[in-house]
């Protein structure tokens, strides 16, 4: 069964006590509502809320703890870095790699994503890998070849038990953050180009079971709109995170 997943990446939000207020408003909000078993909620808090986020949401099995980064390197003189080890040690099961804000603002790049996602593997995360194109690419139809390159170089060099161990999640630049969100038909798309990718490298059993997210300005409003296409396997949202009302709504769109 193809897993079902909202993730909430919070970004450089919230102090200690706000953020265990967020994770106590969804715990609360998700459990009211009911959540199925097979959908699935990740919550992405900074890294020093991960302990509280990982022991707040314990007794909540279909809710896991992700990163937002992780570095490359087991261990060892990288001031400042935090390997994929010591968050699988605080008890986090995820870790989002490659969003567009790490590869604009701190130029990393798909060789270097590579080996985050390898480092991950080894430490039995499940990383999300995040790709997208920039307004100028889309308004060149460059989008599919740049997904492609992105995939490519930082995913695809994985092995056939590896990859299944993965997630995309497909976030358009232009999307993040500005309130335009892709279309359900532009997100459909792409997803579907991504899953064709996943069939040629892989096979097709593979690329069904596959979990491909949307990110990208999704909220309460247009995420039942999104989720409802046969390739959007559920989101990686950002502002709509910070808040627990909106974060459950979503979660409630499936
Ligand atoms: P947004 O961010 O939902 O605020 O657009 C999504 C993301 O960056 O993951």
């Amino acid at each position: 069964m193809r897993k079902k997943i909202v993730a909430g990446n919070w970004k450089m939000n919230k102090t200690r006590s706000e953020a265990a207020e967020l994770i106590k408003g969804i715990v609360d909000g998700v459990s009211k509502t009911g959540v199925l078993n097979d959908e699935h909620i990740v919550i992405a808090p900074p890294f020093p809320f991960l302990e509280i986020a990982v022991s707040l949401t314990e007794k909540v099995p279909y809710i896991s703890v992700a990163a937002q980064n992780c570095y490359s390197e087991p261990k060892g003189a990288f001031t400042g870095e935090i390997s994929a080890s010591m968050i699988a040690s605080m008890g986090a099961r995820y870790v989002i790699i490659g969003h567009s804000e790490r590869r604009a603002y701190f130029n990393e790049d798909d060789l270097f994503l590579s080996k985050k996602v390898s480092a991950a593997l080894q430490c039995n995360l499940i990383p999300i890998l995040c790709c997208g194109e920039t307004l100028p690419e889309r308004k060149n139809e460059n989008q599919y070849r740049i997904v492609q390159k992105q995939l490519e170089n930082g995913l695809f060099m994985l092995n056939q038990d590896e990859i299944k161990n993965t997630v995309i999640a497909y976030e358009p630049v232009w999307a993040i953050g500005t309130g335009v969100n892709a279309t359900p038909a532009q997100a459909q798309k792409m997803h579907a180009f991504i899953r064709q990718l996943l069939v040629k490298k892989y096979d097709a059993a593979v690329a069904d079971e596959y979990t491909i997210l949307y990110g990208g300005s999704c909220n309460a409003e247009n995420a039942r709109e999104l989720f409802a296409n046969p390739d959007v396997d559920g989101g990686l949202i950002g502002g709509a995170s910070l808040k627990a009302s909106d974060f459950t709504a979503i979660v409630n769109s499936f």
